[in-house]
């Protein structure tokens, strides 16, 4: 399978309640997107869990330019979770290569507090993976979780990426310390 057509292209995704929007420098939030990103990497579990890192202006335009760039080169579809009805940030769901010549990919994703709870990022990760593999071609996505992070355990499982294995100290955290890790993926050939 060739890189082209292992390709995120930039597109939105309607989702009804909820749209999902290609985060980068073009993406603009009410009251500013950068703004809102530097609001989102403070949130604690954001912070525990996610690699988002927007702490300041600074880095939160330097992550728009590399959702930029990734969504030219076609590795990685990041999405802004909006709110359908005024456009406000939700939350985050990105996929990304590991492998793109083999179509091993990977995705991750935060909501911020007031839309937990809901099944949203259930919702969205399904959506997002299966665009990955009608549009890109990929051909096993992974989900890796802090041990320990329920919340996204279930959301993983109820995604249909099933539990695989534990990665033993796998993600390091911001703080230096290393988390062990559940793999969960599912196939492209797993039934949505
Ligand atoms: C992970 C996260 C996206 C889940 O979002 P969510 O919309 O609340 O997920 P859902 O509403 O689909 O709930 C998922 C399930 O987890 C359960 N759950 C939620 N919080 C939980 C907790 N603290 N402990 C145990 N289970 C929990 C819910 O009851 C639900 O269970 P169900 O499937 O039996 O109904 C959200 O908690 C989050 O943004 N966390 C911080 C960032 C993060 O951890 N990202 C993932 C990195 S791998």
């Amino acid at each position: 399978m060739s890189t082209d057509q292992r390709t995120f292209r930039r597109t939105v995704l309607d989702l009804g309640d909820v749209v999902l929007r290609p985060f980068g420098r073009s993406l603009d939030l009410p009251g500013g997107t950068v703004p809102a990103l530097v609001a989102a990497a403070a949130e604690p579990l954001i912070l525990a869990y996610t690699p988002l890192g927007t702490d300041d202006p600074a880095a939160a335009e330097a992550y728009l330019d590399r959702c930029d760039e990734a969504w030219a080169e076609g590795r990685t579809g990041a999405f802004a979770i909006t709110d359908a009805a005024d456009g406000t940030l939700r939350g985050n769901v990105a996929l990304y290569w590991r492998d793109r010549e083999d179509g091993l990919a990977m995705i991750g994703y935060w909501l911020l507090p007031a839309a937990r709870g809901r099944g949203l990022a259930t919702r969205a990760a399904t959506a997002v993976a299966r665009w990955g593999v009608e549009t890109a071609a990929a051909r096993r996505i992974e989900i890796a979780h802090a041990v320990g992070n329920e919340a996204s355990c279930r959301v993983a499982e109820r995604s249909g990426f099933p539990y695989e294995g534990t990665l033993r100290a796998s993600y390091r955290h911001k703080g230096g310390e290393y988390f062990d890790e559940h793999l969960h993926a599912r196939l492209a050939a797993d039934p949505w």
